[in-house]
Order: structure tokens, then sequence, then C-alpha cells
């Protein structure tokens, strides 16, 4: 049977883990995490292990490439499942099975008149080792090397990618959504308006090393790019263990079948061109069907300052969770930012806003109401769950932040409920009640707004479960045994502060 299939970009092990990198999967860590009640999901991530970038940090590291890639990627393992990140698979472009399977696939791209060998010019800077356009280039230099790039040609394949351009054009909100709608408007403009030129798909081998070789011609190295996007057919392969040698494309195409095509991909803005143009024109090319769903999300900037290796500001998620707790860090990152905007990190912020929701609100409806039901008597009846309509179509939506906050005014409402109607005077008042309608009546208040607090506390749980899994189920448990119990201890900003200001440098 088909898996609902969520992907996220592979990372580029030339850089560590960071919270940008953390909001993508751990967004898709929710997303998997609700679909996997009704369905069964496959959630991919992996990390981008080619090319110059990769070759020139091991060097500077002094290590050797291969392991260099062991190490990172050792590393954002060991940080998805820090963070509570519960994939299906982890890709590698350096696997051998990834590298097999995109031979495979050019090679089938080759034989079906999608390339041909062809000649790149463009700017060359030989400080960063890479072309640059016009726009990159500060009064016709390199803004990093502060030199003039120079004029390379270079022999090259390309992939016939002009001749998609009406294709995917014709499928752009149909068979595949980009969300949020304004990402959808940007690219049909863009296909609207510009003339897709066909795209390099390989690089000489003597100005790239690291990288997996075209096939038929070993002087060329596959583009990176080219290479990364197809860890989304290679990885369900891969994991499902399936043997492509041999094999006919058709039994490739019926294996790809319990995965493909995605029904949701995410990626960050800086790759929407990637995602929403030369990865459909290359399926298109295979005959295989475009994503269901691309969710383009926004860019975090930490305090007003975008996140980037020169500036050392990159801030460690793993860090964090030892200064502040896991559910600190995954519910302020989707209840602060509205999913698919921009927005700036503030570690202030994270734990007023934890305080708030979370100890305040949430924690605090929790103990209250147990504690009631723990002093003053059994309730008789039955807590029942039942599944919030609105709090689903957020889901389905993306529209965490939204979610959060009808979690939080649920709880609100019922915080208010009990300020107001004080069921610890409606219990003394039962028991003192001398006539027995008193007494009943005061007692079925009480039982009424206990049992739909507890009601409404379900309902926070089930949906804050895809945020906050081992809260969540704290709070469940809690509620099925009647335990008052403390889930959200509240964090004290003076005993975080210094050590704030340390992450933050
Ligand atoms: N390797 C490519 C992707 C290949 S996918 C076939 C790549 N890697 S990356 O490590 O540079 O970034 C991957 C993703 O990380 C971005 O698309 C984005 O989703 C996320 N982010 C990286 N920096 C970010 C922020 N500052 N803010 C939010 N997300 C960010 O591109």
């Amino acid at each position: 049977m088909k898996k609902f299939f969520i992907t996220t970009p592979i990372y580029y092990v030339n850089d560590k883990p960071h919270i940008g990198h953390t909001y993508t999967t751990v967004a898709a860590d929710i997303l998997s995490r609700f679909y996997r009640n009704g369905a069964s999901t496959f959630f991919l991530t992996g990390t981008d292990e080619h090319g110059t970038k990769v070759c020139q940090s091991a060097q500077k590291q002094e290590v050797e490439v291969k392991k260099f890639c062991d190490e990172v990627a050792q590393n954002y393992q060991k940080t998805w499942k820090a963070l509570d990140v519960n994939y299906d698979f982890f890709v590698r472009t350096t696997d051998k099975y990834h590298e097999e399977f995109v031979k495979l696939i050019l090679t089938r791209l080759k034989d079906n008149g999608f390339l041909y060998e062809g000649e790149y010019e463009g700017l060359y800077c030989e400080g960063c080792e890479e072309f640059k356009s016009e726009k990159d280039l500060v009064s016709g230099c390199c803004p990093i090397h502060k030199t003039f790039p120079i004029k390379l040609k270079e022999k090259v394949w390309f992939f016939k990618l002009a001749q998609f351009q009406d294709k995917i054009f014709s499928h752009l909100g149909k068979d595949f959504v980009v969300l949020p709608q304004k990402r959808e408007a940007e690219l049909t403009s863009f296909l609207k308006n510009e003339k897709l030129h066909d795209v390099a798909i390989s690089r000489p081998r003597d100005r790239v090393e690291w990288g997996i070789d075209l096939p038929w011609d070993n002087n060329q190295v596959i583009y990176v790019w080219i290479d990364a996007l197809f860890n989304y057919l290679s990885g369900p392969l891969s994991s499902r263990g399936f043997n492509f040698s041999n094999k006919h494309w058709e039994d490739i195409l019926e294996a790809l079948n319990d995965f493909w095509p995605a029904d949701i991909q995410l990626i960050g803005k800086d790759i929407l061109r990637f995602h929403a143009v030369i990865w459909p024109a290359l399926l298109l090319a295979l005959g295989l069907p475009l994503p269901k769903r691309l969710f383009v999300h926004g860019f975090f900037t930490i305090n007003g300052e975008k996140i980037s290796k020169s500036l050392n500001n990159a801030v460690n998620p793993v860090d964090l969770k030892k200064e502040f707790g896991l559910a600190a860090l995954r519910y302020y990152l989707f209840r602060d930012f509205s999913f698919g905007e921009d927005g700036d990190v503030s570690l202030e912020n994270l734990v007023e806003r934890y305080n708030a929701d979370l100890a305040d609100n949430i924690g605090n409806l929790l103990s209250r109401s147990l504690t009631l039901v723990q002093k003053y008597g059994a309730l008789k009846q039955k807590i029942e769950f039942k599944k919030d309509e609105d709090l689903e179509n957020l889901f389905r939506n993306f529209k965490f932040k939204e979610a959060l906050e009808k979690i939080n005014l649920l709880a609100r409402e019922k915080n208010q409920l009990i300020d107001k109607e004080k069921p610890w005077a409606l219990i003394k008042e039962a028991h003192q009640g001398k006539e027995f309608a008193i007494e009943n009546n005061s007692q079925i208040k009480f039982e009424k707004i206990l049992i739909s607090t507890l009601e409404t506390l379900l309902i926070i749980s089930y949906y804050l479960k895809p945020f906050l899994p081992l809260e969540a189920e704290k709070i469940e448990t809690a509620i099925k045994n009647l335990e008052p119990e403390i889930v959200f201890p509240k964090i004290l900003l003076e005993d975080t502060i210094t050590k704030k200001q340390d992450i933050n440098k």
C-alpha cells in the first residue's frame, strides 16, 4: 500500500545542524506524527555529501573527505535523535546505493534523449571555486575574494530543461500544489515571464573531484544538485533493500509506487527553484508523477542577524535543549512564527512563550483540575475523547501557529471557567448542604466542570502530541490515573540568562 510520504531537504555536510535545519526537520516530524494516526507514513531525511564545498571543509579540518562526511552525517543523526525526530530513513548521497541509483537514472535520461553534450560559459571565481552570476558580484568583483572572476568555458552535459516550461506550468496548482499560495504565484509569474534555459548536469572532474561519475564519461562528475534531488527516490527504495541491478525500469516504477509521489515535500524558500522547476522537469522526463504538495517555509534570523558561519551565530539545537528543555524549543519554533513566513529567533521569547503557554496555561490547567479531583472525590462520569475538526484542518493546512493558538485558547477558556465557577467552593457547598437538592446541584456542577476540563485536556494532549510527544503522553497518563503532575515546570529566566548570552555568541 502507498505510504504517506514526507521529505525534508537533505542537508549539506559542510555545515553543522543549526536551528534553521531543525525547523524543517521538526516540521516534517510534526506532520508525520500527525498523519501517522490515520495512515502509514514514511518520513525521509538525510545528508547531501558531494561537491567542492564539502571537499574544502574536509581539507580545512585535515580529514579525509569520506571520513568527514561520516562524522557530520552522524552528527545530524545524533541531533535528530536528541530532538526526538522520528524519521523512517536517513539517506546519504555517498551511500553506494544512492550513487548506483543516480547513475541508472542518468543513463535512462540520456537513452531517452533528454541529455546532450555542450559547452558552459560563465564567470568563475577561483577563490570560491564556483561560477558566479552578475548579481553575485560587487563592482564586477567576488565580494568574498575581492578579485575579478575569469571567463571560463567548459565541456559539460546538459539536461533539456527548457522544453518542460509549459508542462510544469500545466501541472502547477493542479496535481502539483506549491504552498503557501504566494510561492505558487511567484512560480506562476516566473514560468510565464522568463524563459527557462537548459541546465548543466555535470562538471569536469578536474575541477570538481568529489562526486558521482557520469556513467558514460568518467571525466565528468554529476552536478551535486542533480545527484541530491534523486535522494527522494533512492531513499525509499534503499530503505526496502530493493535491488535494482538486473531489474527492468518497470520493476523500479512498481517499487516506487509504494512511496512516490511524495505527499508533502518540505523545503526552505532558498531552494524553491530547484524543487519547483528542475525537480518536476526531471520527474516528467522520467514519466513519474510530481509531488502532491511542496510546502515552502520562511527563513530564520537570530536576534535580527542572518545565520551564518562567518558570524558564528548558528545556535546549536542540542545546546538549546540542554539549556531550556526540548519542549520549549520544539514548541517555540512553531508557536511564534507563521509557517511559511520569515522569523527572528530570540531566546528570551522562547522562555517567555514556554512559561506563558505551557507552564502557566496548559500545565496549570492540568495540575489544578487533577488536584481538585484528587482532593474532592471521584468522578462518576467517563472522560471521553473526541477529535476536533477545526484542529484537524489546521494541521492539514500547515497552520501550526494557529493550531497552537487554538490549543491555548481551549485551555484558557477552561481556566477561566474554573476561576469563575470555583469548583472547590461548589464541592464544599455540596458537602455542607443539609438539603439533598443543594448537595445534588453543586455536586453535578462540580462534576460537569471537571469532566469537561479533563476532556478538553485530552483534546489538547492529542493535538500537542505531534509537537511535544513526551509531554503529551505525560498529560494523558496523568488524566488516566487522575494524578496531578507538573508536566511543564516553569523556566526561570534569571537562571538561564548568562548561559543564554553564551549560546548567542
Ligand atoms: N543540500 C541542499 C538541499 C538539497 S535537497 C535535494 C541544501 N542544504 S542546506 O543544508 O543548505 O539547507 C537545507 C534547508 O535547511 C533549507 O532549505 C531550509 O529548509 C533549511 N534552512 C537552512 N537555513 C535556514 C534558516 N536560517 N532558516 C530556516 N530554514 C533554514 O540547501
